[in-house]
C-alpha cells in the first residue's frame, strides 16, 4: 500500500462505491442471499433422455395501459378465497396468515394500523416506510410527525382517526408497491375500511387515492376534491390530500395541504 492511498484495496473500494450506490438507489434490502435465474426456472423441464430445450423467445406483449379498475392479476393465495373478517383482530390474524403478497417475506413486520378504531375519520396512506417497519405501527416517522402536526392544525390527534396504509408490509427500499402487491392487499384494506365504517376517507397521496377511488389523473389534480368511496355498498365522502413524505420534499406546497385540512375541517363540521 503506498503511503497516502486508501487503507481499502481496489476491490474493496469498488464493493464500497457499489454498496454506497446501492443504498443512495434505495436498495437497501436482501431479499437472498443466492442470485435465482428466474428465466431458467420458468423454462420447460428437459424430456428424460432427450437434449435440453431452451424456452422459446416469445415477445413481450404491450403491457396494458393502468387503468383505476382494479385489481389486476389477483395471486395465488389471494385473499378473495377467505371468509370476511368480522373484527379488526381477525382481520389482523387474517393478514398474519396471509401468504399471496411477496412483501411480507422481506418486511420485518406486518404494519396493520394505528388511531381509533371508532373514529369518524380514516386515513389510508401508501405503504409503510423503514421506521414504521421497525416500529409496526403506521407514519411514526418523519412523515407520521409531519401527519400529526397536519392533524393538530384541525384539532385532531390520533385518539380522533383511525390510520392505515393500502399495503401493510414495507416495500423494500421504499420503493412503490407494484399493482400486484396493491390488488392482492387490497381485499384486506376494503374489509379494513368497512370494519372501522368511517363518516369520512382521507387518501393519502396518489397511491392511495388511485387504488381506492380509482381515479387515473396525477395528485395535483385530485388533491382537495371530494369522491364517493364505495363500502360495501354505502357511499361516502373520500378526499385525496398531498401525502406529507411529498410535503417534506416540497415544502412549498404545503399551502395546499392546509386549504385540503380546511376542507376536510368543513366536511366534518357539516356531518
Ligand atoms: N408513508 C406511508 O404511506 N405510510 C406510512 O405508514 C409511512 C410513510
Amino acid at each position: 500500500m503506498s503511503v497516502g492511498s486508501d487503507p481499502l484495496s481496489d476491490d474493496a473500494q469498488a464493493l464500497a462505491w457499489l454498496l454506497r450506490w446501492y443504498a443512495d438507489m434505495g436498495v437497501d434490502a436482501a431479499v437472498d442471499p443466492i442470485a435465482h435465474d428466474r428465466f431458467a426456472e420458468s423454462a420447460p423441464a428437459p424430456k428424460a433422455g432427450g437434449p435440453p430445450i431452451r424456452a422459446p423467445f416469445v415477445p413481450p406483449s404491450p403491457k396494458p395501459a393502468a387503468t383505476a379498475s382494479l385489481p389486476i392479476d389477483v395471486p395465488a393465495g389471494a385473499a378473495e378465497g377467505l371468509p370476511p373478517a368480522r373484527t379488526l383482530d381477525e382481520l389482523r390474524a387474517q393478514l398474519l396468515a396471509f401468504e399471496g403478497c411477496a412483501l411480507k417475506a422481506t418486511a420485518t413486520q406486518l404494519v396493520f394500523a394505528d388511531g381509533n378504531p371508532q373514529a369518524d375519520i380514516m386515513f389510508v396512506g401508501e405503504a409503510p416506510g423503514a421506521d414504521e417497519d421497525r416500529q409496526g405501527l403506521p407514519f411514526v416517522g418523519r412523515a407520521g410527525q409531519l401527519l400529526d402536526k397536519m392533524l393538530a392544525a384541525i384539532d385532531l390527534d390520533r385518539r380522533h382517526v383511525y390510520i392505515a396504509n393500502v399495503v401493510p408490509w414495507r416495500p423494500p427500499g421504499n420503493r412503490t408497491p407494484t399493482p400486484l402487491e396493491t390488488s392482492a392487499c387490497l381485499p384486506f384494506m376494503r374489509r379494513q375500511i368497512e370494519l372501522v365504517s368511517p363518516k369520512i376517507l382521507v387518501c393519502l397521496g396518489a397511491a392511495a387515492t388511485q387504488t381506492l377511488i380509482g381515479v387515473k389523473e396525477g395528485i395535483m389534480r385530485i388533491r382537495g376534491r371530494w369522491y364517493d368511496y364505495d363500502m360495501a355498498g354505502a357511499r361516502i365522502p373520500a378526499i385525496a390530500m398531498l401525502h406529507p413524505a411529498y410535503l417534506l420534499r416540497q415544502p412549498s406546497h404545503k399551502k395546499f395541504a392546509w386549504q385540503d385540512l380546511r376542507e376536510l375541517a368543513k366536511k366534518m363540521r357539516a356531518m
